[in-house]
């Protein structure tokens, strides 16, 4: 992460919790699933929107530490949505230049879809327009312990930086925007590491209702946010990096 400059006018990572699926099939008297489903197509849209707009990195919070917690067949309606997905999408992704990665915890995930996984990184590892990140059975504090096990294990010392390096999104900066959507403000175990000083955008739209116009409203407003890391607005406002 830079802490050198105050507000690119573009984020550079941007990072999504797609809530509200449930409510949105609810409201039209679907399952669950259908909510699902839709949020799966919104998704295909907003990678399209990203790659528009120039983000480089989209991280996507798709299937949580504790969703294992939902009715089984809501959990198995994801895991085989995540499955259909890579059969159908990966091919038409990596003409577009994304490259594929799935944070997360595979240990608990069928043999199969942790080798649909692992193909469908190796297929797009060399792609550079887009990196979408697919957050799948991902928790922060998985994730923060996850990486100070392996420390421990390599016998490592401890620090921001080897933390950091050791966290399942060390491939990328940490996020500039984190938008959510279905009228919640909670951060629900979602990259609670890397969201140290990210932006925080929240939108009352259902995630199948998400709008390209509220996406825009959501990198519009934070272009006009001043980033200070800690700093004084007169020190950020001339980016001063003797000060930061
Ligand atoms: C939260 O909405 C959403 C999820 C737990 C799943 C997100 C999944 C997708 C958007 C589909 C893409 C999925 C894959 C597998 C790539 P909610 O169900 O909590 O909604 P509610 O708060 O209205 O009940």
């Amino acid at each position: 992460m830079s802490v050198d400059s105050c507000t690119d006018a573009v984020p550079n990572h941007v990072a999504i919790v797609m809530d509200g699926n449930g409510r949105w099939a609810q409201q039209r008297m679907l399952p669950r699933l259908a909510g699902h489903r839709q949020g799966l197509e919104k998704l295909r849209e907003v990678v399209r929107w990203s790659i528009e707009a120039g983000v480089g990195v989209l991280t996507v919070f798709a299937f949580s530490s504790e969703n294992w917690r939902r009715p089984a067949d809501e959990v198995s309606g994801l895991m085989g949505l995540l499955a259909k997905a890579l059969d159908r999408e990966v091919p038409e992704l990596s003409q577009a230049g994304v490259r594929l990665c799935f944070p997360g915890d595979r240990e608990a995930l069928a043999p199969a879809l942790r080798r649909s996984l692992e193909a469908a990184e190796r297929q797009t590892a060399s792609n550079g327009t887009l990196v979408l990140n697919v957050c799948f059975n991902y928790g922060g504090r998985w994730d923060i312990v996850q990486a100070a096990r392996s420390l421990a294990q390599r016998s490592e010392p401890i620090t921001e930086a080897s933390l950091s390096d050791a966290l399942a999104l060390s491939h990328v900066p940490d996020p500039d925007l984190v938008i959510r959507t279905g009228n919640e403000q909670r951060l629900s175990n979602f990259l609670i590491w890397q969201m140290a000083y990210s932006e925080l955008f929240f939108s009352d739209v259902l995630w199948p209702a998400f709008t390209r116009e509220t996406f825009q409203q959501a990198l519009e407003d934070f272009a006009r946010r001043q980033r200070r890391f800690g700093r004084t607005p007169e020190q950020a406002g001339r980016g001063d990096k003797a000060a930061a």
